[in-house]
């Protein structure tokens, strides 16, 4: 008997495949914000000297000053990544040798590396199953007295559980960096994550929900911060030497500026924000409500009202339940034509670096160092949820981006509903 299912020979749903993570669409707006740019000759305005320049100028104090409004902080950084925006955080809070710093497992590396950028060590909590986000009980389990931060990743658009780690926070008096890097315009219980502990970064790399090619922003209302982050972004070292006595700030600062180009089309972006979250939103919605009857298939879990901003649309697939294997279920659909992610990245502490404790060619500092204290555990098994959603459960789409519409949707969802109805094909 011939076979249905296109991994086995059958007709895919889709000729073609769909594009992974389509860009964030360009227009006239940010083709008009190039060319004026290019015609002033002043792609730069960045001067590693006291006085305006230091800054970065108008285009880049523009760009900042619509990210002050549109997300209602006092100031904010470009850097010219949302990783060199992270390791501006690290650097603004003083964390550095001796000290640690809590980051969930599950995320983009850079969450962690930016934390072995300055000296520390990153302590890895496991994460929720319900919203993938740090789980505040992980957390307490991992204080101890050299911890100084903790690093919260809203992930995938999705908001953390704030309410539980601002109380840890308070209570053991440490700083929260949110690494927003995902979730532009996302709310907890109505406010702007990103702008909810004493630092938040941005990202505006070519892959998110608005892009500059490169780029990102720190948020704080902290004028010390945002002042030491300016520091770190722009040659600090070299900088403070020229300053007035009261300013003086120790910091070793690089090069993190982002250039007039990619500001004038990140305003641009921005001010797009809303209405590409509210497209991602209405097909997100529309995708939960086909897939959710389907037994073994979990649909994202939305609390308290929180605005969930699908950077990816995430689920997962309980095999016991489904009766298809996680891996095998992502291989049939891609022969469909819709690309799926096998458990999104490994657990950080899984990556040689973490495993070999060599992060500065063959010294083992920070791991062990005459400053630090401590012993990280970087066992396999240390954050049991992360590992199982890596190894056996989660997966996303990126099928509810622009430019996709209802129609992609809907052959997405054909694609699902033909695998699960002749899952003994996959015997
Ligand atoms: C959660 C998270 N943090 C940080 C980053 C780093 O962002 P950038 O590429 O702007 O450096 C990313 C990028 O993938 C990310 O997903």
């Amino acid at each position: 008997m011939s076979k249905i299912l296109a991994i086995n020979g059958g007709k895919p749903v889709l000729k073609k495949s769909l594009p992974f993570f389509p860009p964030s669409p360009m227009d006239n707006k940010e083709k008009k914000a190039v060319l004026r740019i290019m015609q002033s000759n002043r792609l730069s305005d960045f001067v590693a000297g006291n006085g305006e320049k230091f800054l970065g100028g108008k285009e880049i104090i523009d760009l900042e000053k619509t990210f002050t409004k549109k997300f209602k902080v006092k100031y904010s950084v470009s850097f010219n990544s949302a990783t060199t925006a992270l390791h501006g955080a690290i650097v603004a809070l003083g964390i550095g040798p001796g000290d640690e710093v809590i980051v969930p497992a599950y995320s983009m590396s850079a969450t962690a590396s930016c934390v072995l950028m300055n000296g520390a060590v990153p302590i890895f909590a496991d994460i929720r199953e319900d919203n993938y986000c740090i789980d505040p009980k992980s957390i307490l389990k991992n204080i101890t007295p050299r911890t100084k931060a903790i690093i919260v990743v809203n992930l995938f658009g999705g908001s953390a559980n704030f309410n539980e780690i601002l109380k840890i926070a308070e209570k053991h008096k440490l700083k929260i960096i949110e690494d927003n890097a995902q979730a532009p315009g996302a709310k907890y219980r109505g406010k702007f994550t990103g702008t909810i502990g004493d630092i938040g970064i941005f990202s505006f790399n070519t892959h998110k929900v608005i892009q500059s090619g490169e780029g990102g922003v720190l948020v704080t209302n902290n004028k010390k911060y945002s002042f030491r982050a300016q520091l770190a972004r722009n040659h600090g070292e070299c900088v403070v030497d020229q300053m007035d006595e009261k300013n003086k700030e120790i910091i070793l600062g690089s090069n993190y500026r982002l250039t007039n180009i990619q500001a004038v089309i990140a305003k641009e972006q921005i001010l797009k924000l809303d209405s590409l979250n509210r497209q991602r939103i209405i097909l997100a919605d529309y995708l939960t409500s086909k897939l959710k009857d389907i037994p073994g298939i979990e649909t994202p879990v939305l609390k308290n009202k929180n605005k969930h901003v699908y950077y990816i649309y995430p689920f997962k697939i309980k095999e016991e339940i489904l009766g298809i294997n996680r891996d095998k279920f992502v291989d049939a659909m891609q022969f469909e034509g819709f690309v799926l992610s096998k458990g999104y990245v490994k657990p950080i502490y899984l990556l040689p670096i973490y495993q070999k404790k060599k992060a500065f060619n063959n010294t083992s500092f920070p791991f062990k160092s005459m400053f630090y204290k401590g012993s990280p555990n970087y066992k396999k098994g240390i954050c049991p949820v992360c590992e199982r959603m890596y190894e056996k459960e989660f997966t996303f789409t990126t099928i509810c981006q622009n430019p996709f519409t209802k129609k992609e949707v809907d052959l997405f969802v054909k694609a699902v509903k033909k695998i699960v109805n002749n899952k003994e094909e996959l015997k």
